[in-house]
């Protein structure tokens, strides 16, 4: 089920030259929609609101220490879906233990053109991650927990 709630404002979508200034990565990832999706029994399930008010959730499957699947669902700016859907490509698909080593640095690095003034919401995205990789530490270490979650 697709369900993120992207906030348009004046800061972002109806800025005059808005394409113009940002990099292809980052307009690539602020309008993808393919990973925003909820998952009833992740293996590892993150969420996290910013003092802004946006909230990112995380939803990932693992098999063994690798990450086979992972998406998002989020209430949000537009740079926070940049940054979610970058959390989510970059980590797809690696080890648990890579996952970790993934930074806000490393969301801004790639995006590249994500203001200055919104770095914050790299940091979102990458503490909702951070959430989900801990829940999955907890979920091995108590298997049976999994059958009660749903989120
Ligand atoms: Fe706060 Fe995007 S504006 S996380």
């Amino acid at each position: 089920m697709v369900s993120g709630v992207i906030k348009l404002d004046k800061n972002n979508i109806n800025k005059f030259n808005f394409w113009q200034d940002h990099s292809i990565s980052y307009l690539e990832m602020a309008y993808r929609t393919d990973k925003i999706e909820r998952v009833d029994s992740p293996d590892g399930y993150g969420k996290r609101t910013g003092q802004c008010g946006d909230t990112i959730e995380m939803f990932l499957t693992v098999s063994g220490d690798q990450i086979m699947s992972a998406s998002f669902d989020m209430d949000g700016c537009l740079n926070t879906v940049a940054c979610a859907n970058t959390v989510v490509s970059m980590i797809e698909g690696k080890k648990i233990a890579q996952a970790w080593e993934l930074t806000a640095a490393d969301v801004i690095d790639y995006l590249g053109t994500l203001p200055s003034q919104d770095r914050h919401c790299a940091e979102l995205a990458v503490g909702a991650l951070y959430l989900a990789l801990s829940d999955i530490r907890e979920t091995k270490k108590s298997p049976w927990k999994k059958l009660y979650k749903k989120h």
